[in-house]
Order: C-alpha cells, then structure tokens, then sequence
C-alpha cells in the first residue's frame, strides 16, 4: 500500500526532473480598509514559461492562449537564474517584455517568486544553504528544493530577490497576484537536518517550552541518559543507532512547519508593503501526500491554491482498487477546502495531459481531463489553472505534457479544455465563488499522523492508508464532508469521524466531546487518545480524556500480524461477519452497548460500541475492519445520524453540492469508463446547456453533468 514516504521517495523520481472578490485575501494581513483590486478575471488560466520560450513567439503564446479562452498565466516561479544571474545584479527586463504582451492579449498575469529553485552562482557562493537530509546527507544542488528552511543566507537572498520582483512589478499592469516559492511540501526529503535547523529547532524549543526541565520532563529523557543541561545540546533526529526520543522527533515535525511558513512570511511581509493590492498564495497538493502543517503555511494567505494531477495518483497509488482514485483526488481538494476553513480554493496547476517526464502517466481518457477540472470545481475550486501551455522540449521538465504538444500542435486534450473553460464561464463567478455543502467532517490531524509514523505500533499501520479507507467510506455518502482540524468548529455537523486519532489535546477532547453532548454522532477508530500533545501516554486507561463520552476503556490493545482475528456483527449493524486486518483494541463497555465483537483469538470480546452522552451517540470502532465491512458499517452508522442521499447515485458516480444563499449546484461525476443512470429527487436544469432532467438523467463515460434545482 502507498505510503507517503513512498510517494516523496518516488516523486522526487518524478518530479525532478474569476474575479476573485477581493474580500477573500483583504481579510488578511492587508486589512480590509484597503481599496477593491481592479479587474481580476475569473482565475481560468494556464502555466506558462517565457523563460524556456524563444521571444519570437511570446506574441503567437499570448494571441492562441487568450483565443483559446484563458484569462491569466502564472509565470516565472523557476526563473531566478534569468532574473538574477549574479548576486545583486537584476534582470526583469524579458519579465516586463512577456508580462506587457500578455496583458495587451488580456491576460492577468500571477508571477511566482522563485526561491524553489536558487541558481548556480548561488550555491556555490554559499554551499551552506544546501538542506541535509534524514541521513545526515548534504543534498546536492542541481534539482530544486535542496535548501534549508532556516538557513538566515538563504532566506536574505530568498526575499531579496522576490523583494526585487515585487517592486519592479508591484504596479505593472495586468500583474495580479502572487505565488510565494513552489510546493513547499512536495519532494524526495520534506525535511532538513542540517546545523542551522538544528539552533533554528533549539530556539523554537526555547520559546514553547521556556525552561530545560519543562523539555526533560516532557520528553521523558532520564531514560537512555538524555537529560538535556543546555539548550544547544539538543539534537535533531538524525541516525543514532537507535529511535528518537518520540517526543523530540514529533517536535521536530512542528518545527520543519513553522521554519518553512516563517520562511514563507517573510516574503509575504514585504508583498504585502510593496504590492497591496495583489493577493498572495502559494501552492502544494492535498492530503495524503503534504508534509507539512499547511494550515500554518497558509495562516496569512489569501487564500489556497494548490496542484491537482490526479495522474499521479493514478501512478501512485496504482495497487489500490480503481475506484479508490477519484476518492483520493477529491480528498486531496477537500482538505485543501479545509485548511482556510471551506472558502474557495484556486487549482493553480491542472494536469492537462500525460503527467511526468521520467515516467508518464496514463493518457487521460477523452472525457477525464474535462472530468478532472469538474471534480475541481465541485469540490470548491475557484479556478483552474493548467500545468502547462506548451510541452518541454528541453531542460529539468522536458516530456512534461502541456496544451501544446512539443511541436506546438494541438495536444489531445486541448478541445476538451478548452470545452471545460467555456462551462466554467457560463457556469460563473457566484457558482465558482459559492460555498461547498458537507454534512459530516472526517479529521485530518498530522500530529496523530506524524506520532504514528515515529511509532505506528504495527509496522505496517498508516495513518494515511487508515485515513483514505474511512474517508472513501464517508464520502460514499454523497452527503459531502470536510477535510477538518480536531479543534474546528464541529457544530455545522451532523457526524464527525475521527480516525486512528493517536494523539489528543484537552482542547481537542472538550471540542469532541461538547460536539457530542449537542446532539452530535462522534465515530472514532483505535488507537483514540493513546497520547497527549507531547507525545506522552495519557495516565489513564484508555481511551484517556474521552472515556465517558465513549462510555468504554480499553481492556487491551492488540497489534496483529496475520493471524486470523473476526468481527461479528449485532443489530443495528447485523450483517456478514468482518475480517479484521492490523489493529484491535479490546474494549469494555461503562455505559456503551455492544455492536460488533471478536472472533478468533480474541472471542467475545467487544469490538464496535456506541454510548449515548448528552443527546449525541459515540461509537467506537475498535476493529480494523476490511474495506468492504467498513464502508457498510459508516453507510449504516451515516443512515442514523440523518445522512443519506435523496439521489440514487450508482458505485463509481460522484455527487457534490454548492451552494450560494438560495441557489444550488449539484455536480455529478461520472468516474467509470460506461454510461450510468442517477435518480433525481426532482426536476433540474443543466446549467450548461439549459435542458431539464427529472427521473432520471444519463451520464455518459467520464461525464460532469452540473444541475440546478429547476
Ligand atoms: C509540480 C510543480 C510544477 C511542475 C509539475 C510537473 O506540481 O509545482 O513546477 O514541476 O509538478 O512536474
Ligand atoms: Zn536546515
């Protein structure tokens, strides 16, 4: 199974080589007093590299592109090279020249700053910059994102050039916005070891814990002799013959966050002072694969934006069932929805053919590229922007498939993209900018997934396998669901799910357990509030701080490794007994009632229980259950909470809902190679083409139908 530490070895593989209303970022650091940005376009644009592309054919570029219906570019994010090419000397004069043909074509222009990739000068002048990784392994230069977060020289150069940028663009007509950096968290190694993040980790350390003892104590160092009589002879979690101390390691974890989002702000800082009226992102991919806590790396942004190739994934993830990718790809979105708490989210690169350039993923079928911009949009998006105009010819892209093919004819998908730009548009601003409908929330908490990837109990137990099987069960509801922190306001739920939730703060248990004694469903998997916030066993049985509100402690906790363990069911659950697969905790009910129990060597003994608290229900899954009995056991668990689709949506459709005061979009997804048929609780209208649909509608192999209630 796909682990993301798999992913980032394999990526770096791979990867190596709207008027948007102006209220979505004035609420941040600028404030909302300052004047509405002028004329942004709907965000329906393309990537596009000036940069790689001769000049002669920058005017050809601009004329086809805003024929073709894009309304902006994102430009330069890899172009330091060009744009400083000595220390101190600046070049934005080519800049000028593409941004001014662009916008003379109307297209808006995002430009990226380009502290991703240094240029060569850079690290030979300063080899410290480079990042060291988990082995203790200078990494070399010649990639790109082989620098340290916290290195002072490299953030000084960082934010002087993008200091630069800003002030020779900061009034330049057409330039609307910004793109700090480039994936912070995707790469082979998404951290770094080196000596400056080492005294960067020392001091971050000082500030939370303020004294020695606090730390000692915290981290449990008298065993193993180490307890810490100076801050600066704490180490990183570099190879020592042995674990980490999992506290230190799970701090570690925090502190890679805040070094790349203290990073970050610097250069948003000065955006904001030299460019206020341009808004501000960066880019990632959602979850599973992030590393790092995008809810601090986009705290003062904007708003998000990040990459969908759902190619990838198609690589990736390519042991998995089919039909387990479109539910990873709408995950990836939900929990990008999330991290600005559900406002609307721009796609800033959109596959747009083969993905790669080592490797390739599979040709889009005709119908998935239209489908994968869909899915975008009725998971939140804003906007789409498509990774890339024209296809690399050369250089650390070359192969990567774009609008254009290398010859710069058409590429198989551009009709197609260019049919899914015009539904976008007719589609327009209020639906694109509306908000998205969830009645539950599945947790997605990395301190839970960071502490069971330092000591997963069962070699083989992920927290983010765990995580996508008890999502791809949930949003088999079709009821929506977002993507949540453990402290999120929890009381727009009806249910909320909370898988493998290892580590819990009082915060997060008082959060959890006020959101059940409302009237809340609260289902939650093993393994439930093992550890507090520093990685310490709570002192208490399990499940620790939310022992009544489940109304069960743990008799034991059993990893298993192959032998053949059963869950049987009883009503309301009644059904074909379940296999149970890494992990099961044994419970024994206080005030809970029994659902399902053991079979095999542990016989008898409860596996499934729900408690009534307050006017809510909470059920504990104790069993890993398969694939198959979970999605049966959530389906069932969801039909009692009140959540249940009023359409009859077929295996391999997908169904999400938009809202904005009164009015409703309703997306269905085709993601199965046949026709299907969706029962409709009413009569609609497809909002592209205007025709009405009540019974049922037909949706064609990998058709995105958007209807509204006629
Ligand atoms: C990422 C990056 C892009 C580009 C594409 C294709 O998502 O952000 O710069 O490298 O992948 O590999
Ligand atoms: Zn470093």
């Amino acid at each position: 199974m796909f682990t993301r530490r798999l992913f980032l070895a394999n990526a770096s593989a791979l990867l190596a080589a709207a008027t948007v209303r102006p209220e979505l970022w004035a609420r941040g650091i600028m404030g909302n007093s300052q004047p509405a940005t002028p004329a942004v376009p709907l965000l329906l644009g393309v990537d596009y590299y000036p940069d790689q592309t001769p000049e002669s054919l920058w005017e050809e570029d601009a004329r086809e592109m805003a024929d073709f219906g894009f309304t902006n570019v994102r430009v330069a994010e890899f172009a330091w090279s060009l744009m400083e090419p000595s220390e101190g000397k600046f070049d934005f004069a080519w800049l000028h020249r593409a941004t001014e043909i662009l916008h003379k074509h109307g297209i808006a222009v995002i430009l990226g700053t380009p502290s991703a990739a240094p240029p060569p000068w850079l690290t030979e002048k300063y080899p410290d910059v480079l990042m060291v990784n988990d082995e203790g392994m200078t990494v070399h230069a010649g990639g790109r994102r082989f620098t340290c977060p916290s290195n002072k020289v490299y953030r000084r150069l960082s934010l002087a050039i993008a200091s630069e940028m800003a002030r020779a663009f900061a009034d330049t007509p057409g330039v609307i916005g910004w793109q700090i950096d480039n994936e912070f968290t995707l790469q082979r190694w998404g951290r770094c070891y080196c000596k400056f993040c080492r005294a960067g980790f020392q001091d971050w350390l000082r500030t939370k814990y303020g004294t020695l003892d606090a730390i000692n104590s915290k981290w449990g160092t008298a065993f193993w002799s180490q307890v810490y009589t100076d801050f600066a002879q704490i180490p990183v979690p570099l190879p020592s013959n042995g674990d980490p101390n999992p506290g230190l390691a799970l701090d570690y974890d925090r502190y890679q966050s805040f070094a790349n989002a203290s990073f970050l702000e610097e250069q948003l800082v000065m955006l904001r002072k030299t460019c206020p009226h341009h808004f501000v992102t960066t880019n990632n991919v959602g979850a599973p694969v992030d590393t790092l806590d995008l809810h601090e790396l986009y705290r003062n942004l904007d708003f998000v934006s990040h990459d969908n190739y759902p190619g990838f994934i198609q690589i990736y993830f390519s042991g998995s069932p089919p039909e387990m990718l479109p539910l990873i790809v709408g995950m990836g979105h939900d929990s990008m929805r999330g991290v600005k708490d559900g406002k609307p989210f721009l796609i800033m690169e959109e596959q747009s053919g083969k993905a790669g350039q080592r490797f390739f993923s599979p040709q889009p079928y005709k119908g998935q590229l239209r489908l994968w911009a869909h899915q975008a949009v009725a998971h939140g998006a804003m906007g789409v922007n498509y990774f890339r105009w024209d296809t690399a010819a050369s250089g650390a892209e070359e192969y990567w498939h774009g609008v254009l093919n290398h010859d710069r004819s058409k590429s198989a998908g551009y009709d197609e993209i260019q049919q899914t730009l015009k539904e976008l548009k007719t589609l327009g601003r209020e639906a694109l900018e509306s908000s998205y409908s969830a009645s539950s929330a599945i947790f997605f908490d990395l301190d839970s997934d960071w502490a069971l990837q330092i000591q997963p109990g069962q070699s083989k137990l992920t927290y983010q396998s765990h995580i996508l099987s008890w999502y791809a069960s949930i949003a088999s509801a079709h009821a929506g669901v977002d993507v949540v922190q453990p402290d999120a306001d929890l009381s727009r739920y009806k249910a909320v799910f909370a898988p493998l939730q290892y580590v819990l703060s009082e915060k997060q248990a008082a959060n959890i357990r006020r959101f059940v004694d409302g009237g809340g469903t609260f289902v939650t998997s093993f393994r439930l509030g093992v550890k507090d916030e520093s990685s310490q066993i709570v002192r208490t049985p399990l499940p620790g701080l939310l022992r009544d509100v489940m109304g069960v402690t743990l008799k034991d906790y059993v990893p298993l490794y192959g032998e053949k363990v059963g869950v049987t069911f009883s009503s309301p659950l009644s059904g074909p007994d379940a296999e149970c697969a890494l992990w099961a905790d044994l419970l024994q009910p206080t005030s809970a009632t029994v659902l399902a129990r053991y079979t095999g060597p542990y016989a008898g003994e409860a596996a499934i229980t729900i408690n009534s608290f307050g006017k809510g229900k909470a059920i504990y899954v104790g069993a890993d259950l398969d694939a198959a009995s979970l999605a049966r056991v959530m389906a069932s668990l969801m039909e009692t909470a009140g959540i249940k689709s009023s359409f009859g949506i077929p295996p391999g459709v997908e169904m999400t809902m938009r809202t904005s005061g009164e009015k409703r979009w309703v997306f269905l997804l085709n993601h199965t190679s046949v026709g299907q048929q969706v029962t409709l609780p009413g009569a609609f209208t497809d909002a592209s083409s205007g025709a009405t649909h009540s019974g049922k509608i037909e949706l064609k192999a990998y058709d995105a139908v958007v209807l509204q209630p006629a």
